[in-house]
């Protein structure tokens, strides 16, 4: 088989480097793909949301199968438009994928399927979100509708901030359109954790349980960014809590879209708050976690391709993927100032060094060559991804990689997996 991967970052480099170790797979393509990921796939200068130039390449080459990793054209509708031309292709429809393209419309999904989630209402008027946010108090949750690359949630410890937030996104717009309506939810606390899973619209299969850390500071302090790295397993999903979401989350979410006319087929993603073994979710995503990604592909043991092809055939109940024993951690390296604005370009050194590490993998996310050296091109620039036998190992032996990485300006978070550690004892 030929497969294409869409998108060139670290969920990307994860996606292609476990596809291209199939059986079934004879040449993996990646576009736009970046520098790590042209190391297993040939990566195609084509943007993720050009359809046409994508739609031909895949006819051209004889594409058997798409896998795209991004949120951005699965909300624009590249399922369908693979689909309508005859292609084979991996993911949600348009329709489904609003329940990651809208918070609004993931909100009142949620509400009207009672599948547990923050108290909220949704407003397209500044004055009135605002009158809410007095009425409520702080700490509250401001979040814009639209999509804005995981930094759209704008938790707020005062009223203040709360005011401030839905300036930000509604008269300053700081993320565009996606700030047309705001979302405003009660502050939930508790331990956050990332249940992803594969759908044919009928049946679910939920792959290992992981976490992220979405601040960019040590201790979960600073705004929020993509994700600065994430482990699996995750102890907080208890076989307890894993039934419940299962019950409450994923068989609701599933069965839901498919009695409003949106059978949902792909990959499912809650992201839980989880209190007291309590999971309640702070939202759905429609595609592989990033970085989450990268740790749980790194600990799978099985060939993914065949839940991917059961995905869009609907026989996901004849698929079962193993893991290895060992945990694994994703120390994300990111560009000084990210996750504001960063300058791009910087040489990156000891690639080359970690490259003879045993049990360790780069993944990469913002790199791309320049006078044949592979230098820093986005905000999250490296995911360095470690197995260790428990969770402590693979923390130390993900760090002494990072160790011997750098370039100007580089910054990551130095308590990736402190939580699980403590969960532990
Ligand atoms: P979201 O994009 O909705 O997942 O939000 C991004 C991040 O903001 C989450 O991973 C949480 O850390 C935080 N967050 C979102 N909603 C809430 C909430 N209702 N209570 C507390 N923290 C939240
Ligand atoms: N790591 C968070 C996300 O993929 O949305």
């Amino acid at each position: 088989m030929k497969v294409l991967v869409v998108g060139g970052g670290g969920r990307e480099h994860a996606l292609a480097w476990k596809i291209k170790r199939s059986p079934l797979v004879e040449k993996v393509y990646a576009a736009p793909g970046n520098a790590g990921i042209a190391q297993d796939a040939t990566c195609v200068p084509i943007a993720p949301d050009d359809f046409d130039a994508l739609t031909q390449f895949a006819k051209k080459e004889g594409i058997d199968l798409t896998v795209v990793g991004p949120e951005d054209p699965l909300c624009k509708g590249i399922v369908d438009r693979f689909e309508s031309e005859g292609l084979r292709i991996f993911g949600p429809s348009e329709k489904a994928a609003q329940l990651e393209g809208s918070k609004a419309f993931s909100k009142d999904f949620m509400r009207r399927y009672g599948i547990p989630t923050a108290e909220y209402e949704i407003f397209d008027d500044p004055e009135k979100a605002k009158d809410y946010i007095k009425a409520k108090g702080a700490p509250i949750v401001v979040k814009a509708d639209g999509l804005a690359a995981g930094k759209g949630a704008l938790v707020c410890y005062t009223l203040e901030e709360a005011l401030a937030a839905v300036d930000k996104i509604m008269v300053e717009r700081a993320f565009g359109d996606a700030g047309n309506r705001v979302v405003v939810e009660e502050f939930l606390t508790g331990e956050e954790a990332s249940f992803i899973a594969i759908t044919d619209g009928e049946h679910i299969y939920p792959l290992a349980g992981s976490q992220d850390h979405k601040p960019i500071f040590d201790g979960d302090k600073g705004p929020n960014t993509g994700g600065m790295g994430a482990y699996s397993p995750a102890p907080v999903i208890t076989p307890e809590v894993h039934h419940k979401v299962m019950e409450r989350v994923m068989k609701p979410v599933v069965e839901g879209m498919k009695e409003m006319g949106h059978p949902f087929k792909g990959v499912i993603y809650a992201g839980l708050m989880i209190t007291d073994n309590e999971p309640k979710v702070l939202e759905y995503n429609v595609r592989f976690g990033d970085p989450e990604a990268q740790p749980i592909l790194f600990r799978m043991k099985s060939d993914l391709v065949p839940a991917l092809l059961a995905s869009i055939d609907g026989t996901l109940d004849q698929v079962e993927l193993e893991y290895l024993p060992q945990a694994s951690v994703c120390v994300v390296m990111a560009s000084g100032g990210y996750p504001g604005s960063y300058k791009k370009g910087y040489p990156i050194s000891g690639l080359e060094e970690v490259s003879k590490l045993e049990n360790v993998v780069v993944f990469h996310a913002g790199t791309t060559l320049k006078d044949g050296k592979i230098v820093t091109n986005g905000g999250r620039v490296l995911g360095v991804t470690a197995l260790g036998d428990g969770i402590k190992e693979a923390i130390d032996r993900a760090y002494e990689a990072v160790s011997l990485i750098s370039w100007e300006g580089v910054q990551y978070r130095k308590d990736i997996g402190a939580k699980a550690l403590r969960r532990l004892g």
